[in-house]
């Protein structure tokens, strides 16, 4: 963020090149600032990709909807503000995995990953192992030379194949005593085998992120919604952290990115849960920090600074504080950045979307009023599939057939490696 001085008033801007965290108590409006934050850098021209962890409503998506008369702080402060409700487009997507397909869902993009995909960063998130062993070594060289049109089966049939009958050079590499057994990787793989997530280089369904962020206009929502194993959601969420990183390393995408993660502790927890997710952590550090000199920004928010994994908090440069009283949490952050008293009691005393700078360099600046954003917000106990299918009955979708279409191609694919042993 920076601070400019327009017409004699101070202002915050978007841009700056840091990432972006929101830290707060629920309710102090963390979302409505990450949600005008969002707003001001759209309008600038960069890409507006959100991601939606582990929630069943769909948060981001309020701003598609019309803003209800019944909110009055919010319409009374647009005027405050001299600005009227605006709806934004959205595009949603969602991984092959769980959509539901007795119902009808709001209009989403479902994806697959392309196997080929599959680099070192996302073997050592499958196999939770930060260091190379041969035994990942091999999986990565095989999927390396996998064929076009080859995908889960052929890999795994190669893999087992080799396992009996070393084929020279593919396991020459598996010379050395490995940490990571050889089974354990085939064991795990097979868990893939009834979703069809992983497919073939070229596969119509697999996530083209330079092609989708080639439109400007609507926000990208990936929700990860349906998906029910925690590892594959954060899967999900790797790959297109990385699929993003790798077409903008490569100049494939020329505007700059915004990425927003709300609810960040679901992703990167201090004290997680699973071993997966000490590793996430790691990666999603390593990524963050690459993102920067990108030109991607992220913005994050959370309740709690110290319930965020500590490399990942420390990739973001700017930490915006709004109301605490939890006096734990202050603790920790006054130990951190040196608060004293009456900056401690100032932070218990905000209010409604006021925060504060915890970096030094603006928190002389005093406490920063956010405006809010000019679409809807999702207000407590609104539903968001419910008031789409109003607003947009057209736009409700069955995808019983696209999932089955899917999976028989998927399907196909097993038959056609059985058929050629
Ligand atoms: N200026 C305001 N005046 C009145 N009510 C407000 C104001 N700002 C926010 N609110 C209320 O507070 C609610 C919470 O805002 P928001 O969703 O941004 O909080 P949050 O910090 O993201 O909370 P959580 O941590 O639970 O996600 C809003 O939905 C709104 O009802
Ligand atoms: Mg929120």
């Amino acid at each position: 963020m920076i601070i400019r001085e327009i017409a004699g008033i101070q202002k915050l801007q978007a841009g700056g090149g840091g990432h972006i965290l929101f830290v707060g108590q629920t309710g102090t409006g963390k979302t409505l600032a990450v949600e005008r934050t969002q707003e001001e850098e759209h309008k600038t021209g960069k890409l507006m990709v959100i991601i939606e962890n582990a929630k069943s409503n769909l948060e981001s998506g309020f701003c598609n909807l019309t803003l209800q008369e019944r909110y009055k702080y919010h319409l009374d402060k647009l005027k405050f503000q001299g600005e009227t409700p605006q709806k934004k487009d959205i595009k949603i997507y969602h991984l092959n995995n769980n959509i539901p397909t007795y119902k009808k869902i709001p209009e989403t993009k479902i994806w697959t990953m392309n196997i080929k995909h599959i680099d070192r960063l996302l073997t050592s998130y499958l196999f939770e192992e930060s260091s190379e062993s041969s035994s990942i070594s091999i999986l990565n060289t095989a999927i390396e030379r996998l064929k076009d049109n080859e995908g889960f089966f052929d890999l795994f049939m190669k893999l087992k194949k080799g396992d009996i009958k070393a084929e020279k050079d593919l396991f020459s590499l598996e010379s050395k005593a490995s940490s990571i057994n050889f089974n354990t990787i085939l064991n795990y793989l097979s868990r893939f085998r009834d979703q069809a997530i992983l497919m073939p280089n070229n596969y119509e369904k697999n996530l083209d992120i330079v092609k989708e962020l080639g439109e400007q206009k609507p926000y990208h929502i990936f929700s990860n919604r349906y998906i029910a194993d925690s590892k594959v959601r954060d899967l999900a969420t790797l790959y297109l952290l990385n699929e993003i990183r790798k077409a903008k390393a490569q100049g494939l995408i020329k505007r700059e990115i915004v990425i927003v993660l709300d609810e960040l502790k679901t992703l990167a927890p201090n004290n997680p849960l699973f071993n997966h997710q000490k590793i996430l952590s790691k990666l999603l550090t390593e990524i963050l920090s690459v993102c920067r000199s990108l030109g991607i920004t992220i913005i994050g928010a959370t309740q709690l600074y110290g319930e965020i994994d500590s490399g990942v908090r420390q990739s973001f440069s700017e930490v915006l504080l709004g109301r605490t009283t939890a006096l734990s949490e202050l603790k920790e952050i006054s130990s951190i950045v040196g608060f004293d008293y009456s900056m401690r009691q100032m932070i218990m005393e905000l209010e409604f979307n006021q925060f504060t700078f915890l970096s030094q360099e603006y928190n002389r600046m005093g406490t920063w009023h956010f405006h809010l954003p000019r679409h809807a917000h999702a207000e407590r106990n609104l539903v968001f599939d419910r008031l789409f299918e109003k607003e947009y009955p057209d736009k409700m979708k069955n995808y019983k057939d696209e999932v089955k279409d899917i999976m028989s191609n998927f399907k196909m694919q097993e038959e056609r490696v059985r058929g050629s042993l």
